[in-house]
C-alpha cells in the first residue's frame, strides 16, 4: 500500500513524533510505501510531496513543530470564483496512487478530512492541537507541553508580582476552549481563572482582588483564556482580554496590574514524554486501521485507550470545558475565583 501523511492547521509538539509513528509502522511492519505532502491540504492542491523513508524520520521524534510543514488552507471553502480545489485534490491522490490518507489536525482538518472521505477518499485522521478541543478524544497531543510551558510562565510570573506586589494578568492560548488556562491556572497556582465557557462578572474579579489584599496577600495571579468574550468594541480597543483585564482591575481595585500575553511559545519546541508517547501510539494505531482498511475515522485516546471514531461524528464539533468540570469544582472549594 502506498500512503500520504499531512499535517495542517497550527503546529503543535508531537506532530513529528505522529508522522514517526504512522511512518515507521507502515514501512517496518507493514511494508507500505510513505509520502509526505508539505504544508497541509495545500500539498495536494500543487503536489508538493517528498518520499517519507526509514532515513527522512529517524531523528524527529522530539523534534517540535512539523517536518512537513503546515498551513490554514481549507479546501471546501467556498472560493469567490473557483469551487475546484476538491476536485484538485481528488485527483492528485489518484494520480499519486495513495490508497489511503492520514490527516494530522485539529477541528477544521476533521472537518475537511470528513467531506474528503464523503467524496470517497480512503482517510484516517490523528487529532493534535495544544487547545484540546477536538471532539472524541479525552486528550490531544501538545496539550501537555502547552500546558507544562505555560505552567511555568505562571511560576515565573508569581515572584514578580509578589516583589512589586501587583496583579498579573496571564492571557493563554486556547481559541474558543478553556482547558490550557483551567489546567495551567490550576497547576501554577493561579488566584483567578477566567475561561470562555464560563464568562466573567468585572465586579466578582475586583472583590477578589481585595479580598486576597485584606488577608495580607499581596499580590494575585490571574489566568485569562485568549478567547474569554470582553465585547467587539473592547477587543478592538485593547486587542488582548488580558490588556482589558488588567486596566480594569488596576482601575477598580486601586492595585497596579500588569499583562503577559504568552503567545506562540506555547506551542513551541520539543515535545513532552507524554505527548511523545500519545503521538507515538496514534500514529501506530492510525497505521493499523490502513492495513485493516478500516477508513474514514478518527484515532482517538478515550478512558486510557488508544482506539477510534467515525469521523462524522467528529466533523464540526468542540470539546469545551463544562461548567461542571472536576478541576472548576475543586478550585472553587479551595477559594480560586472563576470570575463568577
Ligand atoms: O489552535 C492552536 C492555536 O495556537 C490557538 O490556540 C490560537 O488561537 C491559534 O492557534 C493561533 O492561530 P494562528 O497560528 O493562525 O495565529
Amino acid at each position: 500500500m502506498r500512503i500520504g501523511i499531512l499535517s495542517s492547521g497550527g503546529d503543535c509538539p508531537g506532530i513529528n513524533a505522529a508522522i514517526r509513528g504512522v511512518g515507521k509502522t507502515a514501512i517496518t511492519h507493514y511494508g507500505m510505501e510513505v509520502i509526505g505532502l508539505q504544508g497541509g491540504f495545500l500539498g495536494l492542491l500543487n503536489k508538493d510531496t517528498i518520499l517519507l523513508d526509514d532515513y527522512a524520520l529517524s531523528g524527529i521524534l522530539n523534534l517540535g513543530g512539523t517536518i512537513l510543514g503546515t498551513s490554514r488552507e481549507k479546501p471546501f471553502r467556498k472560493q469567490l470564483e473557483d469551487d475546484s480545489k476538491p476536485q484538485i485534490i481528488e485527483e492528485t491522490y489518484k494520480e499519486l496512487g495513495l490508497d489511503c490518507l492520514v490527516c494530522i489536525g485539529g477541528n477544521g482538518t476533521q472537518k475537511t478530512a470528513y467531506k474528503l472521505s464523503e467524496l470517497g477518499l480512503n482517510i484516517i485522521g490523528i487529532p493534535k492541537t495544544i487547545d484540546n478541543d477536538v471532539w472524541g478524544t479525552d486528550v490531544t497531543f501538545g496539550f501537555d507541553t502547552a500546558v507544562d510551558i505555560a505552567t511555568d510562565a505562571i511560576d515565573r510570573l508569581h515572584s514578580t508580582a509578589s516583589s512589586h506586589s501587583r496583579v498579573m494578568v496571564i492571557e493563554l492560548m486556547g481559541h474558543h476552549a478553556g482547558w490550557i488556562t483551567l489546567h495551567s491556572g490550576m497547576a501554577g497556582g493561579a488566584d483567578i481563572i477566567l475561561l470562555p465557557e464560563l464568562g466573567f462578572d468585572m465586579d466578582v474579579i475586583t472583590q477578589a482582588v481585595l479580598a486576597r489584599g485584606e488577608k495580607g496577600k499581596r499580590y494575585s495571579i490571574v489566568a485569562v483564556a485568549e478567547g474569554v468574550n470582553i465585547g467587539e468594541e473592547n477587543l478592538k480597543k485593547y486587542k488582548h482580554p488580558a490588556s482589558y483585564i488588567a486596566e480594569k482591575i488596576e482601575e477598580l481595585t486601586g492595585v497596579e496590574s500588569r499583562e503577559t500575553v504568552l503567545g506562540y511559545v506555547q506551542r513551541g519546541g520539543n515535545p513532552s514524554a507524554f505527548d511523545r508517547i500519545l503521538a507515538t501510539r496514534l500514529g501506530a494505531h492510525a497505521t493499523e486501521l490502513i492495513a485493516k482498511k478500516d477508513f474514514g475515522r478518527m484515532v482517538c485516546f478515550k478512558n486510557d485507550e488508544i482506539t477510534s471514531t467515525p469521523l462524522h461524528k467528529v466533523a464540526g464539533k468542540l470539546k469545551l470545558v463544562e461548567a461542571d468540570n472536576d478541576l472548576i469544582l475543586q478550585g472553587k472549594r479551595m477559594g480560586i475565583s472563576f470570575g463568577r
